[in-house]
């Protein structure tokens, strides 16, 4: 049987059951893994209280009672048809896209091969199921902007957010780069955030954003939408892009409807858009999505591998006590939550 942790309705505090399923099997091309640990990100904290019912209900990934989660860090149990970079019995870990077939809060989740990765034997599964999800978020956020090993050395970059989980990835990816990092960190957090390999670091409010200089060469804002505009007045004018995952996109189609939701998105893109043109003609301006990415896979085994990559669990619970995990989600407190099924 697949025991899984299921959200029965979108409601704050979230309403949680275990129920038994039947095992799924694999298809073509695609593995059964046994998951050992899976973790709690903040999207799942927002969706079990009926955040992007709208957009992600097109997916069939909004329907309650909901299972939700996409990272996965387990053992081989089965395969299907196909598959041949794995083995029974061996380690794994990676990512499920968020579609119909629900998430991997579960016992058992069936991944296609091209989403999974071997586990090194230096890392243990709780590590790992904190990884894959952020960290590939944080590389499409990268990648949308255009800095890449070939020029990121000595570019200026400014990350919003820096203290969270998407901000110390990317500064794990850009330090070794050679980039040069300025961090807005949350109160408390800029000596850590100078810790983290940060040149200058600068606790968030009202004043700090206006006061940095104006020639950044990327921009990533993983902390809040209220901020684009401001820092997309901080690019330089040879500026490579603004990239930001906390766009209004689902919450405008949740709040306004399709066409007010459509319209609302197409106005607040532009009005960044239209200051990120005015700072640097060429520079590009993304609204970054979660998908699946296999390039992102890759640099994630590359990082994992080389012990370059890492991100501090605050919590890890058993599906009994999974309420804890999605607590410390929703509260914002320091370190990924993982839950062992
Ligand atoms: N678009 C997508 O597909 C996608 C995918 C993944 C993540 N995301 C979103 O990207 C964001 C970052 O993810 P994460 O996993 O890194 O989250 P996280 O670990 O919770 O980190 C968020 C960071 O942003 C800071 N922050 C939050 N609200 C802020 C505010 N109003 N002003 C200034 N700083 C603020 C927090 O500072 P404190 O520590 O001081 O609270 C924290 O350092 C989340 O909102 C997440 O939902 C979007």
């Amino acid at each position: 049987m697949r025991h899984e942790l299921v959200f029965t309705e979108a409601a704050a505090p979230p309403r949680l059951a275990t129920r038994s399923v039947d095992l799924p099997r694999p298809g073509t091309g695609e593995v059964l893994v046994r998951v050992q640990a899976t973790s709690v990100n903040p999207i799942d904290a927002k969706r079990a209280t009926g955040y992007g019912r709208r957009l992600l209900g097109l997916k069939g990934a909004a329907r309650f009672p909901l299972v939700l989660g996409n990272d996965v860090a387990g053992v081989v149990e089965s395969f299907g048809a196909g598959v041949n970079r794995f083995a029974l019995g061996q380690r794994v870990y990676g990512l499920l896209g968020t579609g119909r077939a629900g998430g991997a809060h579960a016992s058992h989740v069936v991944v296609p091969q091209d989403f999974l990765l071997p586990a090194p034997d230096h890392a243990d599964p709780t590590a790992l199921a904190a990884l894959p999800y952020s960290f590939t978020t944080m590389w499409l956020a990268l990648r949308s902007t255009g800095i890449s090993p070939g020029n990121a050395r000595g570019a200026r970059v400014l990350i919003n957010g820096a203290n969270g989980g998407l901000g110390r990835l990317a500064m794990q990816v850009l330090l070794p780069w050679g980039s040069r990092i300025t961090a807005i960190c949350g109160k408390g957090q800029r000596r850590a955030g100078l810790e983290l390999g940060a040149e200058v670091a600068v606790e968030h409010g009202p004043t700090c954003i206006p006061s940095l200089p104006a020639d950044f060469d990327v921009v990533l804002n993983f902390a809040n939408w209220d901020d684009d505009a401001l820092l997309a007045s901080r690019l330089g004018p040879r500026a490579m892009g603004q990239a930001t995952t906390v766009h209004p996109l689902l919450t405008n189609f949740d709040r306004l409807g399709w066409l007010g939701g459509a319209w609302a998105s197409r106005r607040d893109r532009s009005r960044i858009r239209a200051i990120v043109a005015s700072r640097a003609p060429q520079a590009r301006y993304a609204w970054t999505i979660f998908k699946p990415d296999r390039e992102a896979l890759e640099a994630l085994a590359e990082g994992v591998r080389a012990r370059r990559l890492s991100l501090l669990v605050g919590v890890a619970v058993p599906f009994d006590n999974a309420i804890a995990a999605f607590d410390h989600v929703s509260a914002g407190k320091p370190g990924r939550a993982v839950l062992l099924p």
